[in-house]
């Protein structure tokens, strides 16, 4: 566990979120199971939860017990980046609709006490069911009886945000960071308006999708006159891994997938790679970091033709082990010359782009077929880094210029986010310190 996760862990136990509990008006979920009675806690089977979820073994499994629990709101960093990667994603990119600074400042506010109550299993504001029948409840309701399933929910800035069309929406223009570029156009793009960019972007993981479905709708509700949801991504599969211990994540293509991320509690790496220093400014991220996402589609159908040994040189591991080629287990030292020119990992390894590493956190696709009856599937690529500039963009250059797997895919959506560091405590909020 990171000194950062160890903080988290120590700030924010159950015990402190129950303690908040009243002050934000959360209403526990679980708490439901005695205002409903014995019905909806059969129904549910659901019971539990609680502490911190920041755990790690050295048994090759993710740990059991801490699937479900709460991770941590509040610490140095955003949860949802170097913490243990769940099963569930569902990522939403948003347009701010208001011109009034002040509307927007007190939409983060809410937003900031919503996402620190939904990740502690609280229900929203007073609750899915009133005392006034005649209101709207605030809460949607759809994760009643449900337990927190580790939701971690990482928020961050777009470049509309600080310029658009020229003008400086919320007086913040000076403020945006210069690593916050807009992407280049890189060959072979094909990438759709609709299902790219974005002012703001909140990810919401968990191991429930229900409840990463349920934290994103509420937040687009609370949204309502002053930011509308532009896209949103579902994931059904981790395809990276942030716990090196646990057994490696496969992908679409039935690949072995994070075998070399940067671990959770890797915090050289984290600091050197992932997290934007005190000096490089602007002050208002330092301790933040830069997120890239990408939908990637997979040709699947043409995949699933090529040839065991076609795969294989493709990414330059083998299928089964997911050994680098040449080598026979999945974390040996690879031997980037046993591979062909054009494999994937050969591409992508910092020893053939000068060192650059960056944090994967990706997940699967599958969002029904196209036109032609082909799946609509792959990977919906996120990666976190100190600086886009040489992190994604060197990266991505290379690989689609020269990448072998080119063959088989095509990047259809693109946006690019500032993430603010993490929530210090109950008087913070989400880009506090970029609107101080
Ligand atoms: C659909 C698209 C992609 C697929 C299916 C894919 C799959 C994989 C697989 C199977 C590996 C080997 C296991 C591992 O170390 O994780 C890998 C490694 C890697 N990929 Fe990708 N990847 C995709 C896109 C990208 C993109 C867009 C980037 C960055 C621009 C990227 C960067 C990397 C890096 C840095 C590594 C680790 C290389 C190493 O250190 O050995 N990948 N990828």
């Amino acid at each position: 566990m990171s000194d950062a996760q160890q903080n988290n862990a120590q700030q924010n136990t159950g015990t402190s979120a129950a303690r908040h509990e009243e002050r934000d008006g959360g209403v526990s979920r679980r708490s439901l199971l005695g205002r409903f009675g014995a019905g909806l806690a059969v129904g549910a089977a659901v019971a539990g939860g609680g502490t911190a979820a920041v755990l790690r073994l050295g048994d090759g499994t993710e740990p059991a017990a801490a699937a479900g629990e709460a991770v941590p709101f509040h610490g140095a960093h955003q949860a949802g980046i170097a913490t243990p990667v769940q099963d569930r994603l569902h990522f939403a990119a948003f347009d701010v609709t208001t011109t009034d600074r002040d509307a927007l400042i007190a939409l983060l506010k809410e937003w900031t006490a919503a996402a620190r109550a939904m990740t502690a299993g609280r229900e929203v504001g007073g609750g899915a069911t009133v005392d006034n029948e005649e209101l709207p409840p605030d809460d949607t309701g759809e994760a009643l009886g449900l337990k927190p399933s580790r939701l971690t929910l990482t928020f961050g800035v777009g470049p509309g945000l600080f310029t658009k069309d020229g003008k400086d929406r919320f007086g913040i223009a000076g403020r945006r960071p210069q690593a916050l570029i807009d992407l280049p156009a890189f060959p072979g793009d094909n990438l759709d308006p609709a299902r790219s960019g974005g002012d703001l972007c909140v990810q919401a993981c968990a191991d429930d999708p229900q409840v990463a479905v349920h934290a994103i709708r509420n937040l687009a509700r609370i949204a309502m006159g002053r930011a509308v949801m532009r896209w949103s991504q579902l994931g059904f599969g981790k395809t990276s891994s942030t716990t090196p211990d646990a057994q490696t994540p496969r992908n679409m293509m039935g690949f072995k997938d994070g075998t070399r991320n940067i671990g959770g509690d890797e915090t050289g790496r984290l600091e050197k790679h992932v997290w934007v220093g005190e000096q490089e400014g602007p002050a208002w991220l330092a301790g933040g970091s830069y997120l890239v996402a990408r939908r990637i589609r997979m040709h699947v159908e043409t995949w699933d033709r090529a040839s065991l040994k076609d795969q294989e040189d493709t990414f330059g591991r083998t299928k089964a082990e997911g050994a680098p080629q040449g080598l026979s287990r999945e974390h040996d030292e690879p031997n980037l010359k046993l591979m062909k020119p054009d494999a994937h990992v050969r591409l992508a390894h910092p020893d053939s782009n000068n060192g650059v590493t960056i944090l994967r956190r990706g997940y699967s696709f599958t969002d029904g077929t196209d036109r032609l009856g082909r799946l609509d599937a792959g990977l919906f690529f996120i990666a976190y880094q100190r600086d886009v500039r040489d992190g994604f963009v060197p990266l991505q250059k290379k690989l689609a210029a020269k990448d072998a797997l080119n063959e088989y895919i095509q990047h259809v959506g693109s946006a690019v986010f500032a993430v603010p560091p993490g929530v210090r405590d109950h008087d913070d909020w989400w880009g506090r310190a970029l609107f101080s």
